[in-house]
């Protein structure tokens, strides 16, 4: 009996998710988020359960991945996937690769969002470290978005969202450089992917209460608090965006403004800005 009524929910969660308008619901409901054991991503996942979406859960903390796949399996009864993968890793990325590549399971959406920052300038962390951030914020965008997208044209639908930042429009080291990549590499690929059914969204955040900020030990303490967004606001507008098949969503009005500031500022501004910015953030002294 119990069984019963929960299969009901779940088809009736399912129907909703189906004429809800998501460009990448419809019979698709399979979503893969990287980055789902915390803060946006897990988030996303949750979000993505809540309209009745499959969630393929990728991260590198497998008990923090099992802890979300069974909450959302008991909240909203759908189905979740755990893979463990360490993004800066060729051979992981590959076999999150050859998940969005299967075509027996295929995934509708793909949220590109692992992601980290760096507490200390480019010059004084190792080598490694700056390759490893490259590795996981541009080269893994890049490889999973060609495995996921190449199905989802084929199929006539499907979304992607690349978490990029507000830092892709100023000039705040390698973060900065890395996340204008994935605005630029969102946008040129929404261009080649126009007219097929398939949508690209750059997600741009502002400063996001996650653990981003305490895992690079960035000093935060001079943020005023409305510069703060809130996870759940956030990832909420993103999906409004991307059912609206927006390329490039900044959410929270003091961000859009902040945004179209920077897209007309001179250069030279923008640059001075970044750099007041950049050395206010810094790790504070051990
Ligand atoms: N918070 C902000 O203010 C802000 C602003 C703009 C943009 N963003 C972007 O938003 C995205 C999510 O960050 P967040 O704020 O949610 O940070 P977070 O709370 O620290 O979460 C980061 C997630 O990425 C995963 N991750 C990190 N390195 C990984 C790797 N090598 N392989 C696989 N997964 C990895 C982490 O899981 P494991 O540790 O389990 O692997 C975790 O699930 C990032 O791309 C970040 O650049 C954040």
């Amino acid at each position: 009996m119990r069984e019963r009524m929960e299969l009901t929910f779940q088809v009736a969660i399912r129907t909703q998710a189906t004429i809800g308008g998501d460009p990448y619901a419809g019979s698709m409901s399979t979503a893969l988020v990287t980055g789902a054991s915390a803060g946006i991503g897990k988030e996303f996942a949750r979000q993505l359960a809540e309209r009745g979406h499959d969630v393929v859960l990728v991260a590198r903390d497998r008990a923090r991945l099992e802890n979300v796949s069974d909450q959302l399996r008991r909240s909203y009864g759908v189905r979740t996937e755990v893979l463990v993968a360490d993004l800066s890793d060729r051979s992981d990325m590959g076999k999150v690769a050859l998940r969005l590549a299967d075509d027996l399971r295929p995934v509708d959406l793909l949220v590109n969002n692992a992601g980290h920052g760096l507490g200390e300038p480019f010059l004084d962390n190792d080598v490694d470290i700056e390759e490893q951030l490259f590795e996981v914020l541009c080269k893994a965008v890049l490889v999973l978005s060609h495995a996921a997208a190449r199905g989802m044209r084929v199929r006539g639908h499907g979304a992607l969202v690349n978490v990029s930042s507000v830092a892709s429009f100023a000039a705040t080291g390698t973060y900065s450089a890395a996340k204008s990549w994935v605005t630029a590499f969102s946008e040129g690929l929404a261009s080649e992917l126009a007219g097929t059914g398939v949508t690209v969204t750059a997600l741009c955040p502002g400063f996001t209460r996650t653990e981003f900020h305490a895992r690079a030990q960035l000093n935060m303490s001079h943020l005023p608090s409305a510069l703060w967004l809130d996870a759940g606001d956030l990832v909420r507008a993103c999906l409004d965006d991307v059912s609206r098949g927006k390329v490039v969503s900044v959410p929270g009005a003091q961000y859009k403004a902040m945004v179209g500031a920077l897209r007309v500022l001179p250069r030279g501004l923008t640059r001075a800005a970044s750099g007041g910015l950049h050395r206010r953030r810094r790790r504070p002294p051990a």
